[in-house]
């Protein structure tokens, strides 16, 4: 192999390297989109999807939690196939559009969409 050639190879596959991390990457994002979504509204007692349930969740706390909510939808878990995660983010942007209006069946909405186990044991990667 003279120069040239070792100093293309090299730079080839550095390239393809820098190529795959950057999808690597990208694929990490959508995973902790997904998380980020569970520890700011889902996870606790004092979280927005628990207030809601109990209907203690202001109009400005609806608003920015239906936001998250519909953030969800085109992200990717790591687990279960597409159409079972659509069905169930749709279900809970539904809910959260509720909660926003106001409606009075608000909270039941919401406990049935938010139903953690049910989507964990289908989309969450067991660690
Ligand atoms: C529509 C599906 C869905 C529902 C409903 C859901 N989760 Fe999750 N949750 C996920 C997925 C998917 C992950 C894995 C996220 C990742 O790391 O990619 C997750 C991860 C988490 C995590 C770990 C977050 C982290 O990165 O540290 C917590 C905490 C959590 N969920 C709490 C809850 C609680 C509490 C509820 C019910 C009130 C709930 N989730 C309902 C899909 C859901």
């Amino acid at each position: 192999m003279n120069k040239t050639t070792l100093l293309l190879t090299l730079t080839l596959s550095l390239s393809a390297g820098l190529a795959f991390r950057a999808v690597a990457e990208g694929d990490k994002k959508e995973e902790s989109l997904i998380g980020q979504v569970m520890k700011d509204h889902f996870k606790g007692d004092t979280s927005d999807i628990k207030k809601a349930t109990k209907g203690e969740l202001s109009k400005d706390e609806a608003t920015k939690l239906l936001a998250a909510l519909k953030s969800l939808s085109p992200a990717k878990p790591s687990k279960g196939d597409e159409a079972s995660w659509k069905e169930k983010t749709a279900a809970l942007v539904l809910a959260g559009e509720k909660l926003e209006k106001g409606d009075a069946d608000a909270g039941a909405a919401v406990k049935a969409a938010a139903n953690c186990k049910a989507c964990h044991d289908v989309h969450r990667e067991k660690k």
